[in-house]
């Protein structure tokens, strides 16, 4: 069902047309730019880290075939995911600013170092070819806490511009990310509970402390960062209600109890993250409904004869 769902939804960066945006870009505010900069230079950090090293130490240490082949393909979509900010940087931003951005800012970004630092601790414990079920269990909780919850002060702002119908384009590829993110932390969460199932007594107490300390330390993080990004725009307290209702889907894909009461955030924002929901009007571009051509007619030897093509279309036009 997994590699189904993965394989339906499944997009390339190159189909949006990210130059459709440069209007909206231009007339852009200068802070505007800014936030918009910082939260996809972010993201391309966070989706290199899951890409390179979350989904691919997880795959090694599942022992079910099936499960490790819908975390590779998780993989690959996260490259893509990577690729499409690149994509964006590459159409609205020169090219020595986006590198600045990319090789400066996310490597030497304290709060973005920081929640890089958290979770991959968590993913490098299964360097070892024999880790601990508790470290792979841990391995599972932080790529849900990024899949469901880190991802989310960045996917803020694309959604909000694009609730108002300003950058759609580039929205939409968020859009598409979020989607995929979605079934990845479900996926993932689900993972963690078979694993959790198999842990003693001890060792879930332990997971418990474990999981609670690193989402404390994540939130408060998340806070630093959310006011860096977002106080010049004048967005940080809603989207810091938005991380709060995502952390709590976080926990729910681990089968855990929410920990935060968030007040409602910004409607468009809910419109753009309800993954149920169908065909916004708001999304002027390729929607939920854009499906590639995945069950294409199979190829035969004749395809191949390229010199009977020509006589057939020089007879038949
Ligand atoms: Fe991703
Ligand atoms: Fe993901």
């Amino acid at each position: 069902m997994f590699w189904q769902q993965n394989l339906a939804q499944m997009w390339v960066d190159t189909e949006f047309p990210v130059s459709d945006d440069v209007a909206d870009w231009e007339a852009a505010a200068e802070a505007e730019r800014t936030s918009y900069k910082y939260v996809l230079a972010g993201l391309t950090g966070l989706d290199t880290l899951q890409g390179g090293e979350g989904m691919p130490l997880l795959a090694v240490h599942t022992g079910d075939e099936r499960k490790r082949a819908v975390l590779t393909f998780m993989a690959a979509m996260e490259q893509i995911h990577a690729k499409s900010y690149s994509t964006i940087f590459t159409t609205l931003v020169p090219s020595d600013e986006t590198r600045r951005l990319l090789s400066e800012w996310v490597p030497s970004q304290p709060q973005l170092t920081f929640k890089a630092e958290m979770i991959s601790r968590h993913y490098r414990a299964l360097l070892r070819p024999d880790p601990s079920r508790l470290d792979i269990y841990m391995a599972c909780v932080a790529s849900v806490f990024l899949e469901s919850f880190l991802f989310y002060s960045g996917f803020y702002y694309p959604l909000y511009l694009t609730g108002q119908g300003r950058m759609t384009t580039s929205g939409e590829i968020i859009r598409k990310i979020l989607l995929d993110e979605s079934i990845h932390g479900v996926f993932v969460g689900m993972l963690a509970q078979e694993l959790y199932a198999e842990l003693t007594e001890m060792e879930r107490e332990e997971a418990a402390e474990r999981t609670e300390t690193l989402l404390d330390e994540l939130y408060r993080n998340e806070l630093e960062y959310t006011a860096l990004l977002y106080d010049e725009v004048g967005l940080t307290d809603d989207v810091v209600r938005y991380i709060e209702y995502n952390a709590n889907k976080a926990l729910n894909n681990l089968g855990l109890e929410p920990a935060f009461a968030p007040e409602p955030f910004s409607a468009i924002v809910l419109n753009g993250l309800d993954t149920g929901t169908k065909h916004h009007d708001f999304f002027s571009q390729k929607g939920d409904g854009y499906v590639m051509a995945l069950n294409v007619e199979p190829i035969r030897d004749e395809d191949f004869i390229f010199e009977g093509r020509t006589e057939h279309s020089r007879l038949y036009g």
